[in-house]
């Protein structure tokens, strides 16, 4: 099984994908900018699930030993995260969850000039990474529950096919249908979806609003 590596997966988002593909069998790696938080982190999954197939590792180890790296950071650690992950993830698949919000007010999209947070993670990382945007619009609400049927869907946006391919079997592991979105441009329209998301949440006091595409043939 493919390993992975949740970066930020001692938070929300992160730690809900990781319980999910861990439960799906797939050998996970927690990372964290403290080897012993990822460590606890990854026995909590290791606990909740019954398996042992969840480790913890400081954010560069971490991606230096996956196979496929995740990053689940606030957009104000994105670049720094990045500088961290960086020789960790060359040739190697970088999935980016970051969805970047204005820091003073959550409700409001972040303009990020290069377009989109994956885009600035593509421009860091350079071409031997091949970087998908995608499971920014899925609340960790869901994530945490493994008998939840989600419901929502995942919008997948890079420019490498094959990349997109293997996230949309990840989304489907984790138990989410996902859709090949486009190329890596249009990962600014998923990322402020979330902040679209969060204004609803807000209007109805509630924390897990999500989109779902219809019109599509589904299995
Ligand atoms: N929460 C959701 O439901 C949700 C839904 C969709 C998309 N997202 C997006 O997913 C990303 C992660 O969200 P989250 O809610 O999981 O975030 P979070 O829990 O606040 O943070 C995730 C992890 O990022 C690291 N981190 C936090 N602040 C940092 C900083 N200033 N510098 C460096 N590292 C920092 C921390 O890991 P360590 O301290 O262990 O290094 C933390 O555990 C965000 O971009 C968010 O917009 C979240």
């Amino acid at each position: 099984m493919t390993t992975i590596a949740v970066i930020g997966g001692t938070g929300k988002e992160g730690k809900g994908l990781a319980l999910r593909w861990a439960n799906a069998g797939y050998e996970i790696i927690i990372g964290s900018r403290d080897a012993e938080r990822a460590v606890m982190a990854a026995h909590e999954l290791n606990a909740t699930l019954g398996n042992t197939n969840v480790s913890g590792l400081d954010n560069a180890a971490a991606a230096r030993t996956a196979e496929i790296v995740v990053l689940s950071v606030p957009y104000e650690a994105h670049a720094a995260t990045l500088d961290m992950i960086a020789d960790g993830t060359q040739g190697k698949i970088l999935i980016d969850v970051t969805a970047p919000l204005d820091p003073e007010n959550k409700k409001r999209a972040l303009h990020v000039p290069e377009g989109s947070a994956a885009q600035a993670a593509q421009v860091k990382l350079g071409p031997s990474v091949r970087v998908v945007a995608a499971f920014q619009n899925i609340s960790y609400t869901h994530l945490t529950d493994l008998h939840e049927d989600l419901g929502c869907d995942v919008l997948v946006c890079g420019n490498d096919k094959e990349a997109k391919k293997q996230v949309i079997e990840l989304a489907k592991a984790a138990g989410m249908a996902a859709f090949d979105a486009g190329p890596i441009e249009n990962a600014m329209v998923a990322e402020g979806l979330t902040a679209v998301l969060i204004n609803i949440n807000i209007a109805f006091k509630i924390k897990n609003t999500g989109i779902r595409v219809t019109g599509v043939p589904r299995d």
